[in-house]
């Protein structure tokens, strides 16, 4: 359908300057509270045009509502309705970090398509995801909002998120605009302190923070949103060079930059503005569109036209994109968009959320084949604090989501095991307990044949503001699960957290099997009951490396050599002396049913040029007696360059799935551009020599295969 052209210039002609501000204030209807101030809007103040979108506002009845006082302003221009649908709407599916566990693109697109579709006939018609936030410490709460360590799996994860909430056409009601955040390096934040600044330098943020926000931008997404944090000294909110030079000059964005809640005003806090007309003003220069939350722009723009730090044509290039992204939505043809009836969106993807779920579960242990657990057999003991508790199963971003519409683990196991006795105790909450509780559970694990003992973090423990500088299992819940130990049985350990969290080694050894299950939405307790029964196999897959020791972190795969690498036979090199480099688990870590060899790394040529790229394949042959899922990565090492490379760095990635003994070839294709690097100068480009292409299941050296190229038709290292 072909919707007829607005007059956009002809609007913003007839718009008064308090007209304008409104299309650039974001408020809210107070639904959800996800910041610390609230600007609630009146109706009133919607019939005037103060408010050119909402947020935290959701459903048939009140998106109506609202929307009906919008067309009644003096120009009638429609709003739209924003909203935090980050890992599902109704139906909620698991937590970001554990979907990229998956490594599977197309259900990354599927599970962004579904939440599109519910939280549209909610009335919503943009959310603010997907978090493209690369993380590399797990003290930061919100590493569980983005895809974990890595600039290429964030890159993918940009990709698919935005297609599959964007669909192809942004008028089409069944999907949503898609904002990218939080740009940049707000995964960087110091001591991994929310908010706090990121002191990168330009290399990093160009090849570690940003490369996600490139491949949205790439795929069409409609909005991009600052990080709060400032990068050595600018706030993002304020930062120029990010949101223009980056996103709209380098990266070709288009689309409408969204403050983040309060985000302009707090540019004030930061010491970069004295007043609301300075945020303003730096804040609308550097090119954010709208202010959610701050009042800033209301209270501020017109005071900084005054004083002469901005022009009303800057207002009106805000303006533009503004209404430009609402004619891209159709509002204007149709303000009510998604809405297709009266009545809340129902929970309508269940399957899809039990086989995200599923394919979100890491199985980090797996001593004698403890898993899967028999059809037949003894009584199964399912205890914890999260062994029965549907609210934490939504993780941080519940959306419309509800706790009670959650499956629990131990609801999941009992359907999963109908001729097993399955028994419940919680053994004690989550940071606190009593001998009685704890009592009363070890008498459960006395009785039974096999412990499932369901610890870990409450929903609540990570996510925005919740970040743990000693990010361990709770003490109360150590001690349960040693007395659990201490009976003998064999224990499987179940971890729902929103990030690796430290676990002791006595623990670590101690149990039979460990499952990460991140925190796994509305149909956990049915994917753990797959998982355990053997019915599916087990296919997730690390997106970040489990330390021992919070004290590892920043942590991660990707790191320089060092002039003096890690040895624990010399003394003067990069190492600690009371915890060992490595991580516990390191990224690309997880255990299946089966067992894989990846063989036969091969090349279609032994050089490239820059220019063009070569072909890689493995063999994967599934050496074990059932099916099951592998990932296989693609690194590439760079051994010598004027500005030294990664040990690894994936470029790319493929999941496949074997029957016993099945054999597959897998395919890559390394061009010139995944070589490509800024140089000294910052300037981009390809250096000639050798490069190793590595490919297996984890980001070991050790383990991986090799295999070597040369590169001709770039630069030599030795010519800055
Ligand atoms: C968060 C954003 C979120 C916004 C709106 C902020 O506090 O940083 O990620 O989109 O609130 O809820």
């Amino acid at each position: 359908m072909k919707l007829p052209r607005i007059d956009i210039a002809g609007l913003i002609a007839a718009m008064t300057l308090r007209e304008k501000i409104g299309q650039l204030t974001m408020v809210t209807g107070e639904w959800a509270v996800t910041g610390p101030k609230t600007m609630p809007v009146s109706m009133d103040a919607i019939r005037a045009g103060d408010a050119g979108s909402i947020l935290n506002l959701w459903s048939p009845q009140a998106l109506r509502e609202v929307q009906a006082a919008a067309l009644e302003s003096r120009l009638r221009i429609p709003l739209f309705a924003g909203y935090d649908v980050v890992h599902g709407h109704r139906t909620i599916f698991p937590i970001p970090l554990g979907e990229a566990a998956s490594f599977d693109c197309d259900l990354w697109r599927r599970t962004a398509a579904a939440a599109a579709d519910e939280a549209a006939e909610d009335g919503i018609s943009l959310t603010f995801a997907p978090m493209l936030d690369v993380a590399r410490d797990l003290r930061w709460g919100r590493i569980l909002e983005g895809a974990g360590e890595d600039p290429f799996v964030a890159s993918e994860v940009g990709r698919a998120k935005t297609v599959g909430y964007q669909g192809e056409r942004l008028d089409d009601p069944r999907h949503v605009a898609a904002c990218a955040k939080h740009i940049g390096a707000y995964g960087a934040v110091l001591a991994g302190r929310d908010y706090a600044t990121a002191d990168v330098s330009p290399r990093e943020l160009e090849e570690v923070h940003l490369p996600a926000f490139e491949a949205a931008v790439a795929a069409g997404v409609a909005a991009v949103m600052p990080s709060f944090n400032d990068i050595a000294g600018i706030p993002s909110h304020a930062n120029r060079q990010l949101l223009d030079g980056y996103l709209r000059r380098r990266f070709g964005f288009d689309g409408v930059v969204i403050s983040d809640y309060n985000g302009i005003a707090e540019l004030v806090v930061h010491g970069a503005a004295a007043d609301l007309a300075e945020a303003a003003a730096l804040a609308l220069r550097a090119g954010v569109d709208i202010d959610m939350m701050g009042g800033a722009y209301r209270d501020g723009l017109e005071e900084a036209l005054r004083r002469g730090l901005i022009s009303e044509a800057e207002i009106d290039t805000a303006v533009r994109r503004v209404l430009t992204l609402k004619e891209r939505l159709g509002l204007f043809a149709n303000p009510l968009r998604g809405l297709i009836g009266d009545k809340p969106a129902p929970v309508r993807h269940r399957a899809l959320s039990r086989e995200a779920a599923r394919k979100s579960v890491v199985l980090l242990k797996n001593a004698q084949a403890v898993l899967p657990l028999a059809g037949q057999g003894g009584p199964i003991a399912v205890i914890g604090p999260l062994a029965d508790s549907g609210s934490d199963m939504l993780g941080a971003w519940a959306g419309a989501g509800r706790g009670e519409e959650c499956v629990t683990f131990v609801t999941g196991l009992r359907a999963a095991f109908p001729s097993r006795a399955v028994a419940q105790a919680r053994g004690c909450e989550i940071l606190s307990g009593s001998a009685d509780d704890q009592a009363l559970a070890l008498t459960a694990a006395r009785q039974a044949e096999v412990v499932v003992l369901c610890l870990g973090e409450e929903r609540g423990m990570s996510g925005e503001a919740s970040c743990r500088a000693e990010p361990d299992l709770p003490e109360v819940q150590i001690g349960l699960a040693r007395a659990v130990l201490a009976l003998g049985k064999p224990v499987v350990l179940v971890i729902s957290s929103g990030r690796p969290i430290i676990l002791p080694k006595d623990i670590v050894e101690g149990v039979s099997a460990i499952l990460a299950t991140w925190f796994l939405g509305s149909e956990a307790g049915n994917a753990l009951g797959d998982i355990l029964s053997g019915s599916a196999a087990p296919g997730g897959r690390l997106p970040v490396s489990w330390p021992y020791s919070a004290g590892q972190a920043p942590i991660y795969y990707a790191r320089r050599r060092s002039g003096r690498p890690a040895d624990t036979n010399q003394h003067y090199t990069s190492k600690y002396l009371d915890v060992p480099v490595e991580p516990l688990y390191p990224f690309g870590h997880g255990l299946s049913y089966t067992t894989f060899r990846i063989e036969n790394l091969r090349l279609s040529a032994s050089e490239m040029t820059a220019s063009d790229g070569v072909d890689v394949a493995v063999d994967v042959v599934n050496t074990g007696g059932r099916a099951g899922d592998t990932t296989v990565f693609m690194f590439i090492q760079d051994p010598v360059a004027s500005v030294t490379r990664p040990v690894l760095a994936a470029k790319g990635f493929a999941k496949v799935s074997l029957a016993a003994g099945e054999r597959r070839a897998l395919r890559f294709r390394l061009t010139g551009a995944d070589l490509r690097f800024p140089g000294i100068d910052m300037q981009p480009r390809i250096e000639n020599g050798r490069i190793d292409v590595l490919a297996g299941e984890r980001a070991v050296e050790s383990e991986l295969l090799r295999a070597s190229l040369t590169v001709t038709g770039g630069v030599s290292s030795m010519q800055t």
